[in-house]
């Protein structure tokens, strides 16, 4: 099973010698919605569950008030494996977990794909920056694409609480478009 092949893996060095564990995803495997972050935090590596922490409960609240349950999204991350502080996984980390995303999503088959944050975003339209993407379905290899705010981007406010407001908008509409 891929689930069993992913938590033997030991491509990145660091991240495995310090991992709790590979935090794999949650969620149906026949879900219409899937959401991706960037990597595991430490509550994640505890539990070896994706988006439990402050991130995770902000993205379940936001999910519900927009009418679906978070039991009903799969999440996953570009990065299975907790980078030690939390640092931004390198592009070689990055590039390490790329093979096993895809084969979820070849597994998942999602009608639509939410990208939380730059990372997420990244991974699928290639360098570019959050506000030129985010609130706009992207077509990348068949699939659909919709990029927004991190949820941990929101919990720092910042101007006017803009990426709370846009994650919240964009998380509506993700709904919509799978409802
Ligand atoms: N942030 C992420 O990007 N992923 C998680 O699983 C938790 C926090
Ligand atoms: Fe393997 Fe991905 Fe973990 Fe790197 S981050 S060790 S590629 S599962």
């Amino acid at each position: 099973m891929l689930a069993d092949e992913m938590r033997a893996c030991t491509r990145c060095a660091e991240l495995a010698a310090t991992r709790t564990q590979v935090v794999v995803g949650s969620g149906p495997s026949d879900a219409r919605l899937v959401v991706v972050g960037e990597a595991p935090g430490a509550v994640e590596d505890e539990t070896g569950t994706p988006f439990v922490g402050r991130s995770g409960q902000l993205l379940d609240r936001l999910l519900a008030e927009a009418g679906l349950s978070r039991t009903d999204v799969a999440v996953i991350n570009t990065v299975k494996c907790r980078p030690p502080g939390n640092r931004v996984p390198s592009r070689a980390e990055t590039a390490n977990c790329r093979p096993w995303t895809t084969r979820q999503l070849e597994e998942l088959r999602p009608s639509l794909v939410v990208t939380l944050g730059l990372s997420a975003s990244s991974w699928f339209l290639g360098k570019t920056t959050l506000g030129a993407v985010r609130g706009i379905v992207h077509e990348v290899d068949g699939r659909r694409v919709l990029p927004t705010y991190h949820p941990a981007a929101a919990l720092r406010g910042g101007p006017r609480g803009e990426a709370m407001t846009r994650l919240r908008e964009d998380l509506a509409l993700a709904v919509r478009l799978v409802s």
